[in-house]
């Protein structure tokens, strides 16, 4: 029973697996939006959404329709996907929050469905100044795992981003995922975590914010940004140039964060050559959005040396890849 990696994000859950025979260094990855959508409950509407596999549940007088289909049923009926997290953690405030990501976690698991099996789960780290604990969120994705009959184990987020990117390096060196409600970055010294944190401007809150300065839904400003959005020298019209803005400042805020960190920090080891610094999640897959960064840090006096700035080989699957090798190496 091989163990298995999950990355619980805010937007998506990505389950990796390990494919084929287990000795060749193969993955397999499977995705689903981690939200919702209610539907009135028809019989005939049942028996469809289980023909076609989509996964759902029934509350009551209403269809709970879960995960990528979700989307769709929310864009025909114009009506916004529910979202189970919010800034990177379960919504500890809305009380449907924890059952509805139990569905969603079971529909991606029901095919390795083995008692006993090892995953590893992916974690964010606290946002920098803030308190917030995200042990509640920890605690309750930990207790689905486990009601699920997993035996389950967290990971920071950007420590799985090094595992899956810096094996050559010996993983040393930064590793960031910029998602939907958090960029998470981790700098690690020969694999252990000397420095994590993360930042509340990502995907959501490019959306949000140009939603509001464009007086656009959310849902559209998504949608352009994941369809034709790429981060160049000049921009089409207003829109875009308003979701660069955004991008900027998300950059700024982590290239600033990283700074703060680094210069408050005791435990920085004294490195004696520049180490390498990857970038992934679905907020990082834009065109131009490495060079941008790269630009961005050359104009400011960074406290270590950075050898490479890149983008990560697979930038949807990287902390679900890395979950899967922090699993690996315990079994
Ligand atoms: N092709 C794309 N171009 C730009 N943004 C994208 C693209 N694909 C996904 N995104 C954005 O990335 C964010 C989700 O990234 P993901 O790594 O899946 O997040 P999380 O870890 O928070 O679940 C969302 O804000 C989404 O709009
Ligand atoms: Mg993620």
């Amino acid at each position: 029973m091989s163990p298995l990696g999950l990355d619980v994000g805010t937007s998506r859950v990505v389950l990796a697996e390990t494919a084929g025979n287990g000795a060749s260094e193969e993955y397999k990855y499977l995705s689903q939006l981690n939200a919702f959508v209610r539907i009135p409950y028809s019989r005939i509407t049942e028996n469809i959404l289980r023909k076609e596999g989509v996964p759902y549940s029934v509350h009551g007088a209403d269809l709970v329709i879960h995960g990528n289909e979700s989307e769709r049923f929310a864009d025909l009926l114009g009506r916004e996907m529910r979202r189970p997290m919010r800034a990177g953690l379960v919504n500890s405030t809305e009380p449907e929050s924890e059952g509805q990501l139990a569905e969603i976690l079971a529909s991606v698991l029901k095919d390795v469905t083995e008692k006993g099996r090892k995953i590893t789960f992916s974690v964010p780290a606290p946002p920098l100044g803030a308190t917030d604990s995200t042990a509640y969120h920890e605690t309750a994705v930990k207790r689905i795992l486990n009601e699920l009959g997993f035996e389950a184990q967290s990971l920071n987020e950007g420590l799985a981003v090094v595992y899956a990117e810096l094996a050559e390096s010996n993983y040393t060196g930064i590793g960031i995922s910029c998602g939907g409600g958090l960029c998470n970055v981790c700098f690690a010294y020969l694999s252990v975590p000397v420095l994590t944190f993360s930042i509340p401007k990502a995907g959501d809150y490019i959306d949000a914010n140009t939603a509001q300065a464009t007086g656009e839904l959310a849902t559209r400003i998504r949608i352009t940004k994941e369809q034709e959005f790429r981060l160049g020298p000049s921009q089409p019209d207003k829109l875009h140039q308003v979701i660069a803005s955004y991008y900027d400042e998300m950059i700024q805020a982590l290239i600033e964060g990283m700074k703060e960190s680094f210069r408050v920090s005791k435990t920085m080891p004294k490195l004696g050559r520049p180490i390498p610094l990857v970038l992934s999640g679905g907020s990082a897959t834009p065109g131009g959005f490495v060079d941008r960064f790269q630009k961005a840090m050359g104009g400011t006096d960074f406290p270590i040396p950075v050898s490479e700035v890149r983008l990560a080989s697979e930038p949807l699957y990287a902390s679900a890849k890395g979950s899967l090798i922090a699993a690996l190496s315990e079994a």
